[in-house]
């Protein structure tokens, strides 16, 4: 059952953590610092599926520079709350991302695990920079070294959903972002 302030699933229930409201305004200030970074770049944004796909529509179009759009998939959740550390690439990039400017944009940043992945997958490869930007980040649970370039907003270490974010699949299409109570 899903309502305005909380959301109740077979046993769990998740109340609001940031609001659409929130959510829009700050991603209206990371588009315009995007922006100004890489103006006249024409930047690659290579989202990570699935969780980032909304916020990656909503950063692009708060955007005010020429950009392009790409993604790739990775998997460490086997379906539960718990990261497996098992990362696996499900789907490649498709740019030649030599001598560009990318800037690779996640949902949320936990154990740090996936940033790290996502770093080695451009070894061999020579883009002009490599950025990291994530919407969210858990504060205090990194098990790597891991550098974000734009952080959207800290979160606790609870697990979350809504905007992009899965609770097996679900409550991706969630306006607000909800954390498990
Ligand atoms: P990390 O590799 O531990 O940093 O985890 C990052 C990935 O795990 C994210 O890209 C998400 O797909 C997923 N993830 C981490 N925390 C949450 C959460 O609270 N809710 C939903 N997905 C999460
Ligand atoms: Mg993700």
């Amino acid at each position: 059952m899903i309502d305005k302030t909380c959301v109740e699933g077979d046993d769990e229930k998740y109340t609001i953590l940031i609001s659409e409201e929130q959510i829009m305004r700050r991603v209206k200030e990371l588009a315009q610092q995007i922006s100004d970074d890489y103006r006249d770049k024409c930047p690659i944004l290579i989202g990570v599926l699935n969780g980032a796909f909304i916020f990656l529509s909503d950063l692009i179009r708060e955007m005010d520079i020429d950009c392009e759009v790409d993604f790739v998939k990775i998997s460490s959740y086997g379906g539960g709350r718990i990261s497996t550390g098992q990362i696996k690439t499900k789907k490649q990039f498709d740019s030649h991302v030599d001598g560009r400017h990318v800037l690779i944009v996640e949902d949320i940043a936990d154990s740090g695990r996936s940033i790290k992945f996502l770093e080695k997958m451009f070894e061999g490869t020579k883009p002009a920079s490599l950025k990291f930007a994530s919407l969210l980040l858990k504060e205090g649970n990194a098990v790597v070294d891991f550098k974000l370039d734009y952080v959207g907003f800290t979160i606790p270490i609870k697990f979350v959903v809504g905007y992009g974010l899965d609770f097996d699949q679900r409550y991706r299409n969630l306006r607000d972002i909800y954390v498990l109570d």
